[in-house]
């Protein structure tokens, strides 16, 4: 197979990418990767505006692409497809992405790969680090939770996933209950340092059912009740603070490392090289990388936690996707339109 040059466009959520990529299935090197993101637009109103968001990538687009090839030092002229995440995601974002890669497809008489989002997560192992199928991801981030099994770039085996909020935004939400900044994950983790995670007795919701589903939602909730009882008697202390976001933290650990424990034990089996990875924002947490690290080795399986800018929502993973996937199917034409519920 040739080496071809992409163009990546993202903007499901509230980040705005476009990333340049050259090579191959199994062999690809990113040459730019150009993420703009927004926490400053949305951060009077807890939470990502849809409105907000649409009209930043709008605006935004055509100079994250132009910021993307200047970088690649390469014009359209040496594009070879674009490839653009088609959902699921926010669809004013979706369809601002999917106009500006047709705009640019139909210009330049380029195909177009239309991209599922959390196709491109699953793949970046492969960019990464050239993990070989079948693999294991578990995608934890503010939008994402889920098991996959991973053994095509269009084969895609959900073991189970939360039912109801992902962790990153857990931990948003339980970060803002307790006073802490935003993003709230990070500000969870280093408080947590200092904390007592036993002091407070927090559920592990369904811990006791069979599979690998998870909720995170009734946690946040018991978090809230437990902060209730301590204001009753006055203010939030910075040790109160520390020991929620500890036993906060030491709960969703708990449940991840339990569900990645029976989804191993459903995919070991499937291959002698067993491979664990894990994408999204939350895989940022050290305390949840070592505990997964850990289930990991009891499987004899490989733990790997690609770069953070490749495994945070990025275009460099949806112009892989699509190179994965450009053996096995057709370009999309320029009928390609946006789906916000699109699941794998
Ligand atoms: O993948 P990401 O950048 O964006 C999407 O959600 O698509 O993930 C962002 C999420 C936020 O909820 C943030 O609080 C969480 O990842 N996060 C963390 C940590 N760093 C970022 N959660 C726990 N511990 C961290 N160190
Ligand atoms: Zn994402």
């Amino acid at each position: 197979m040739t080496s071809l040059t992409l163009l990546g466009i993202e903007s499901s959520c509230d980040d705005t990418a476009a990333a340049v990529l050259r090579g191959q299935a199994g062999d690809a090197q990113v040459l730019s990767s150009i993420v703009m993101g927004q926490t400053a637009l949305h951060a009077d109103f807890g939470g990502v505006v849809p409105e907000i968001a649409a009209r930043a990538h709008a605006e935004k687009l055509d100079l994250c692409v132009a910021q993307a090839l200047e970088a690649a030092e390469l014009s359209l002229d040496d594009i070879d497809a674009v490839a653009v995440t088609a959902g699921p995601g926010l669809i004013g974002g979706v369809v601002s992405g999917v106009m500006c890669a047709k705009g640019i497809a139909l210009g330049r008489g380029l195909p177009l790969y239309g991209v599922n989002h959390l196709a491109g997560h699953a793949l970046t192992p492969r960019l990464t680090d050239g993990v070989t199928f079948p693999y294991l991801m578990l995608l934890v981030s503010g939008g994402h939770c889920q098991f996959l099994i991973v053994s095509g770039p269009d084969q895609f085996q959900r073991l189970g996933g939360t039912i109801d909020d992902a962790p990153g935004e857990a931990f948003d939400k339980v970060a803002r209950l307790i006073s802490l900044p935003q993003p709230g994950g990070p500000a969870i983790e280093t408080r947590a340092k200092a904390g007592d995670s036993k002091r407070f007795k927090l559920p592990r919701p369904l811990l006791d059912r069979q599979g690998c589903d998870m909720s995170f939602s009734g946690l946040k909730t018991a978090v809230l009740r437990q902060r209730d009882h301590l204001l009753k008697d006055g203010t939030l202390s910075a040790q109160d603070q520390a020991d929620l976001a500890a036993g906060f933290q030491a709960a969703v650990v708990d449940v991840l490392a339990e569900k990645t424990r029976r989804a191993l034990a459903v995919y070991a089996p499937m291959t002698d090289t067993p491979s664990i990875c894990v994408a999204g924002g939350v895989a940022a947490n050290m305390a949840i990388r070592s505990a997964l690290e850990t289930v990991a080795h009891k499987f004899d399986a490989a733990f790997i936690a690609p770069p953070l800018a490749l495994c945070t929502d990025n275009a460099a993973m949806i112009a892989y996707a699509a190179l994965e996937q450009m053996g096995t199917r057709a370009p999309d034409g320029m009928d390609l339109s946006a789906r916000p519920r699109w699941p794998l």
